[in-house]
């Protein structure tokens, strides 16, 4: 696999889809895409092994053939109720000051602001750095080689439980490939779709999939909270199920033909048809039925959202907005209603710099795909340019820990 063709796999509750991307200038040129139907995954956590590392495969193979190129390692995307993310300093004393600081120095900082109490069941994801504080001097993205006698780093830490991490890891082993990072899904995403403009003025990525919400607030460039709501399309294609007695791939196809967010925000069809279960019979429903089902629901995880990011002390420093993203944007009326519930401007999040192989109507649904070939194209990058980059040494991190994973192995 050349250096410049990276892929991305995104193991979804609906879909599990490999992306393969070349970097073209700016821009990031998508060679190939695979997706598998996902079944092996409920609220983005896996629960049958055996059925995801098919698809996994399957969408690799998939991939491989329409790109015509054969891929080994991939960058992953991770997700699921079992994710926690919590911010976390970690201050120490630099010993000679007047030598600047160290590489070495920050790993020390790092280490001291991971020293918080990360239970034994959990594992780090990510350790993302907010900002440096050398002596009283807030705000500094990269200390090395200043000088100071005391230096401080704030970071967001991403976790999740070992267990899960660990199945995740074994299923992309099993289907052929080797890990390069894990990611975590929102985080990924927000490198397909947010512009730094908008992370430095401030901004929550909102990530609808199939079974889990993923929320991630930046401000000043950095990430500031993250969280995972574990509801999603599939509640929505439920509640359609159940409140109007039909089958679930009915329910699914009414959903993603007639829906929308908010009364009026689509074309309004006098009556629906819906078909019973057993397929006996059909019935006709009207479009504002229909809102009274779906309305409320996408009303109930907007609001989750916003506790979320009322719970992040940034919502009054959203410069930029909401940007919703993910399958479940694509129901008209979503930014519609994101605007009244967030009080905020919203905006769908459409990958942006892409071309190739994603069809521009449904690129939302690819977002945390594109966002991981992103990212490890920018991992790449920073190892190149440095190995003892801040970046570096998270990579350095993500090493120390894919080695443990294969240790376990
Ligand atoms: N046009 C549409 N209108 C409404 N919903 C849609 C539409 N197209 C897709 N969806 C919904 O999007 C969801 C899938 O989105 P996505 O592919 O982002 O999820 P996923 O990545 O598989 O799941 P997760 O991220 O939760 O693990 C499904 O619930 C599907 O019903
Ligand atoms: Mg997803």
């Amino acid at each position: 696999m050349a250096e410049e063709i990276i892929a991305g796999l995104d193991i979804g509750t609906t879909k599990v889809s490999v992306l393969i991307g070349e970097r073209d200038g700016d821009e990031l040129n998508i060679l190939g895409i695979g997706t598998a139907h996902s079944d092996g995954l409920r609220r983005g956590v896996i629960v049958n092994m055996e059925k995801t590392i098919q698809a996994i495969a399957q969408a690799a193979e998939t991939a491989e053939r329409t790109a015509g190129v054969e891929i080994s390692t991939v960058y992953a995307g991770i997700a699921g109720e079992h994710i926690q993310s919590v911010n976390s300093r970690g201050a120490i004393a630099i010993p000679r000051g007047d030598l600047g600081i160290a590489a070495k120095d920050i790993a020390r900082a790092f280490e001291a602001a991971k020293a918080l109490q990360i239970p034994m069941d959990r594992q780090v994801i990510h350790l993302l750095p907010q900002e440096f504080i050398v002596d009283d001097q807030r705000g500094i993205p990269d200390p090395k080689g200043m000088h100071g006698v005391r230096l401080e780093v704030l970071v967001h830490i991403v976790t999740g439980a070992t267990t899960s991490v660990q199945n995740q890891f074994k299923c992309i082993k099993q289907a052929g490939l080797e890990l390069g990072e894990m990611v975590l899904d929102s985080y990924a995403s927000s490198y397909s779709v947010l512009s730094s403009d908008e992370k430095e003025l401030g901004v929550v990525l909102l990530d609808m999939g199939g079974g889990t919400t993923d929320l991630a607030v930046f401000f000043e460039g950095s990430i500031r909270h993250s969280s995972v709501i574990p509801l999603g399309g599939r509640n929505i294609t439920s509640d359609i199920a159940i409140g109007l007695r039909t089958p679930l791939d009915q329910a699914e196809e009414i959903k993603r033909q007639h829906c929308s967010a908010v009364n009026g925000a689509s074309e309004q069809e006098a009556l629906i048809e819906v078909p019973a279960v057993g397929g006996r019979s059909t019935r006709k429903i009207s479009s504002e039925q229909l809102s009274s089902i779906v309305g409320p629901r996408m009303e109930e995880i907007f609001s989750f959202a916003n506790r979320e990011i009322k719970k992040s002390g940034y919502d009054d420093l959203l410069g930029a907005g909401v940007v919703v993203t993910g399958g479940g944007a694509l129901m008209p009326g979503t930014v519609e209603l994101a605007e009244q519930v967030f009080g905020m401007p919203a905006q769908l999040g459409v990958p942006q710099k892409v071309s190739g192989l994603v069809d521009a109507d449904t690129a939302p649904l690819h977002a945390t795909g594109i966002g991981l070939i992103r990212y490890g194209m920018s991992q790449q990058e920073s190892n190149e340019w440095s190995g003892k980059s801040q970046n570096g040494m998270l990579g350095r991190m993500a090493g120390r820990m894919r080695q443990w994973f294969d240790d376990l192995s």
